[in-house]
């Protein structure tokens, strides 16, 4: 911002995430029921002010799941589960897709489907129907009759539509952040709940596209009350492994930190993706044979179907545990003409049953997932256990989907901001008062996130056109901030604080264009209490311009009394000397180049999904002159579109990276995938660790998989990892942390280092349905995308490390929102608020504050530190609900599960019990000493 005469800047902050301990243990039961012990990353959800009638909807969802067909106990029973598979944007974006416009580009009308399926369903009582993204459903809910609303009620009533999975999207799990994903959760399922009650309540989640499985998912999904979850790819090796040893079934605990069984999720690994069986796709965009079964005509070929189906049925059960198989018979956006499959489904059940009467032992039933999940449980069998994830995803060889981990870096950035603006618009609300009210269901800024959440937006899967289209939703959705107006001025007021102007960098002026001409911008620390604002006002003091452009000497050296930061004069590389023990880190940037498919290996190039150097080795970028500015900030450029700001403030443990990437240059004709490579002499014996969606840290080591005997087929992606919020390297004496401001791929190729993908453009496609090149443009930077970001780094003691990286990456991931008011300031405003009566213990987290309807709210706080990762911190915290709030009085609360349909004390799962001697004990993370 440049200052001009008698300007005035108002800067608002609003800090989530607060710092103080409040000791209090209240009996849950007493009269106040506010006292809640926040046990290990358990996150709840309270209800407050004014408690709120409960029904028992118990009985009625008994009476759902009785209506599964029956199944025979000594026969093979196959589960035929009609879905479509309806993306919530991809190659149309989600608008196209639900109206079935541009069929130029993918032939694909959701509203059609779901017409026609209901349409389906009444003709046959058997008949049955799974329905998953309720994006679409709600759309299409809402254009209906109300004797359709009816009739499509009795059908969930009676378990022929059921809902599985039941968010709003079915989220991505490498490049989304949990908060966002529980947001998009309980938007779906609190619409099926106020729509359908208990009925409609999905006890099965259904991620059968998304392309490798978080652990964070598994443990949120356990916590909001799944009973188990289905998906369809994983690495081909692990599946083989698994077929052999029929562990495609098994139990996930998806938490080193909470006991068992909170986290536990039965998993299944569905047959064929999420497809049909080879042959048996009746759909209209399929070109497979209709069961002709007029015995007069030539044709018929009724046996041949039955003989083809029963191999296919006896072969699945062969890899397999139980006698229950189970196979998806649909796809992508599939059951537009319902008549098609269910005409041949109905055929296909009767004449396979047929052949029972004369000794045949396959049994063939319309079912769903949980009806099938029902038999498994029943079966009473144990399953292999497993605590580690499925990342990364390869499909063969040379195929690892790795890139997607980085691909669209603006868009992955724009969708974490996002995420971040609309909890604190969340809060504002709350606190606002009712003037800022907007109605219980909330606003575009929340569908617009919801939707960002999908498997191909946030992902960066998706064409152009359609990741336009995402990032112009969220763009309409800020404008429903207007709350935030009101609050502030109701409560403005002043404080100073010293400035130091530093001179506009040339990346900057580079990055702007044409968009604005200021040449110096503002540098001063500001702090704000939790839940709360804080006001500055800056003012000129004398006529004229301020300083301009201080150009220094090259120096070497920043340092604070943390850190102390050298420049390399040749290279311009950067080294940190007090790496604790004075053992120097160096940070390099790189690039690959990416595979163009030429290649004698494989014919995979790189691309949106795919990640695939073309050479292990990466191509380092110099810096010659290293500029300083007055703050102790260092301008490295390493090349006309790689630049790099390195910053030290007072008083931070952490040096700040603000890289600069683009317009990547295309014109030797390779697509290039840039990284930053940080080498240190820690010794970490090639283990890493990232988080899983932001939440819990995982262990990686390169070339290893816990699961399976890896044969590794391309020693850069296939040890990429995604790394949403933060990664980190050890060993017994020094840790460096690396908090990411947005997902990105990433992973530890060397003793001792620790590189992370920033920014990628690529020249072909990579086959996997996008059919575009990875090549983004726009109207401002016609010559490819330029992209900023900023790494912190932090250098700790491992003991204490993750006491200094959690919080850190909190307040990168929910960050103060800045506002900005030209004039002068009323004396008697205030300058600084607070929500919070005390800040919450470091340990406690508040993760959502949100209007639910106009008497109550919805609360989650939680645990945000793992069981082994603190000394101090990781112990279990009590927080008084009661005395929680500075403006606002708790009159009651209700517990309900994480996402938000259901009571906490009406939440029952299934109990599974895990094959003794299977997973691996958790490993040695780190040790509390
Ligand atoms: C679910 O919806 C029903 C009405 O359909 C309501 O009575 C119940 O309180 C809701 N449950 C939750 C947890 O909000
Ligand atoms: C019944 O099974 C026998 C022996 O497998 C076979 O020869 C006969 O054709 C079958 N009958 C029918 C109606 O499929
Ligand atoms: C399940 O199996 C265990 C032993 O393996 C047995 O004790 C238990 O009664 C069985 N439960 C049911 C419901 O059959
Ligand atoms: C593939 O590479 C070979 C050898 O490097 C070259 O001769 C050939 O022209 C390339 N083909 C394409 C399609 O780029
Ligand atoms: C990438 O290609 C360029 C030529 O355009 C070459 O100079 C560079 O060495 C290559 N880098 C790697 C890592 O293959
Ligand atoms: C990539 O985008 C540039 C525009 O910046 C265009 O000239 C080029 O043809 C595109 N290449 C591919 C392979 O799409
Ligand atoms: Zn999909």
């Amino acid at each position: 911002m440049a200052a001009r005469k008698q300007q005035l800047a108002v800067v608002l902050l609003f800090l989530l995430g607060g710092v103080l301990s409040f000791p209090l243990g209240q009996d849950r039961k007493d009269a106040l029921t506010c006292g809640y012990e926040v046990s290990y990353l358990y996150s709840f959800t309270a209800l407050c002010f004014g408690l709120r009638g409960k029904q028992q909807q118990v009985a009625k969802a008994a009476a759902a799941a009785a209506s599964c067909h029956a199944t025979k106990p000594n026969m093979l029973n196959v589960h035929l589960v009609p879905h479509t598979h309806d993306d919530v944007g991809w190659l149309k974006t989600v608008d196209q897709y639900f109206y079935g416009d541009r069929n130029d580009i993918q032939h694909a009308g959701v509203q059609y489907i779901l017409d026609s399926v209901v349409d389906q369903l009444l003709k046959n009582p058997d008949r049955r129907f799974i329905y998953v993204e309720t994006a679409f459903f709600y759309r299409w809910w809402k254009q209906q009759s109300s004797s359709m609303q009816q009739t499509v009620r009795q059908l969930v009533n009676e378990g022929r539509l059921e809902f599985v999975n039941g968010g709003w999207c079915m989220s991505d799990e490498a490049t989304t952040h949990y908060s966002a994903v529980i947001d998009q959760m309980t938007m779906g399922l609190r619409f099926l709940n106020e729509t359908f009650g208990a009925c409609g309540r999905p006890r099965v989640a259904w991620h059968i596209d998304p392309f490798g499985h978080a652990r964070e998912h598994a443990s949120m999904f356990a916590q909001m009350g799944y009973d188990g979850f289905f998906f369809g790819r994983l690495d081909y090796q692990d599946r083989a492994r698994r077929m052999m040893a029929k562990e495609q079934e098994l139990l996930w605990r998806a938490s080193d930190s909470l006991t068992p069984p909170v986290a536990d999720l039965f998993t299944g690994i569905l047959p064929n993706g999420y497809n049909p069986p080879e042959g048996f796709c009746w759909d209209q965009s399929c070109d497979d044979p209709p069961i002709r079964d007029d015995p007069d005509l030539e044709d018929y070929n009724v046996d041949d179907v039955v003989k083809r189906f029963m191999a296919i049925a006896e072969n699945q059960a062969l890899v397999y545990k139980t006698n229950h198989i189970i196979m998806t018979m649909g796809s992508d956006f599939q059951y537009e003409n319902a008549n098609l499959w269910y005409k041949n489904l109905d055929k296909l059940i009767r004449y396979v049953n047929g052949l029972q009467s004369n000794s045949s032992k396959v049994n063939v039933l319309y079912s769903t997932p949980s009806c099938y999940l029902q038999e498994l449980h029943r079966a009473n069998l144990t399953w292999a256990l497993k605590t580690d994830d499925f990342f990364p995803y390869a499909d063969s060889a040379h195929d690892f989907w790795t890139g997607y981990f980085t691909s669209r870096p603006a868009l992955k950035r724009y969708e974490r901001i996002s995420n971040s603006n609309l909890q604190t618009c969340n809060q504002l609300e709350v606190l606002g008062g009712p003037v800022s009210r907007k109605g219980p269901f909330g606003g575009g800024d929340k569908k617009a996130m919801a939707v960002a959440q999908h498997h191909d937006a946030v992902s960066g899967t998706e064409k152009q056109h359609v990741a336009n289209d995402y990032a112009r939703k969220l763009a309409s959705g800020w404008q429903h901030c207007q709350v935030f107006q009101s609050l502030t001025e109701a409560d403005t007021s002043s404080s100073v604080s010293v400035l130091k102007v530093v001179p506009v960098s040339k990346a900057t002026q580079e990055v702007r264009r044409n968009r604005g001409f200021a040449v110096n911008e503002l540098v001063f620390q500001v702090q704000a209490p939790p839940l709360g604002y804080s006001t500055y006002s800056v003012s000129l003091l004398q006529d004229g311009s301020p300083p301009t452009s201080t150009q220094h000497r090259t120096p070497t050296v920043i340092q604070n009394k943390f850190l102390k930061v050298t420049f390399d004069p040749d290279t311009g590389l950067l080294s940190t000397e007090t790496c604790p023990n004075d053992r120097p880190c160096v940070c390099v940037c790189s690039r690959y180049n990416a595979s163009d498919g030429n290649n004698s290996l494989s014919i995979q190039p790189s691309g949106a999904y795919i990640f695939r150097p073309n050479s292990s080795t990466p191509f380092p970028f110099y810096s010659l002159q290293p500029q300083s500015s007055v703050v102790q900030e260092v301008r490295q450029w390493f090349s006309p579109w790689v630049s790099q700001v390195v910053r030290l403030y007072a008083d931070s443990r952490a040096l700040e990276l603000e890289w600069t990437v683009g317009p990547v240059p295309i014109d030797d004709s390779l697509g290039k995938e840039v990284i930053t490579r940080l080498d240190t002499s820690i010794q970490t014996g090639e283990y890493f660790y990232t988080d899983s969606n932001g939440r819990e840290m995982l262990q990686r080591k390169k070339d290893f998989r816990p699961t399976w005997q890896l044969k590794q087929s391309e020693p850069i992606a296939g040890n990429y990892y995604p790394i949403n919020s933060r990664a980190f390297i050890k060993d017994d004496v020094d840790q460096l942390t690396v908090v990411t401001d947005r997902s990105q791929g990433g992973g530890s190729i060397h003793n001792g280092s620790l590189e992370i993908m920033l920014h990628r453009r690529l020249l072909y496609d990579d086959v996997r349905g996008v059919a575009e090149p990875l090549n983004e443009t726009s109207d401002i930077f016609p010559e490819g995308l330029v992209v900023r970001g900023r790494l912190l780094l932090s250098l700790d003691r491992p003991p204490s490390a993750a006491d200094a990286h959690r919080p850190l990456a909190q307040e990168v991931v929910l960050q103060p929102l800045l506002t900005f008011t030209d004039g002068d300031l009323n004396p008697n405003t205030r300058l600084e608020f607070s929500g919070l009566q005390a800040a919450l213990p470091p340990a406690v987290h508040l993760l959502t504050l949100s209007q639910w309807d106009k008497d109550s709210v919805l609360l989650r706080l939680e645990h945000q530190f793992q069981s082994w990762e603190s000394k101090v911190n990781s112990q279990p915290v009590t927080v008084n609900l009661q005395k929680l709030f500075s403006t606002l009085d708790v009159l009651g609360m209700s517990e309900l599960n994480l996402s938000a349909n259901q009571w906490k004390d009406e939440m029952k799962r299934f109990d599974w019990t895990p094959q003794k001697g299977t997973g691996r004990p958790n490993l040695p993370l780190t040790s509390l000493q």
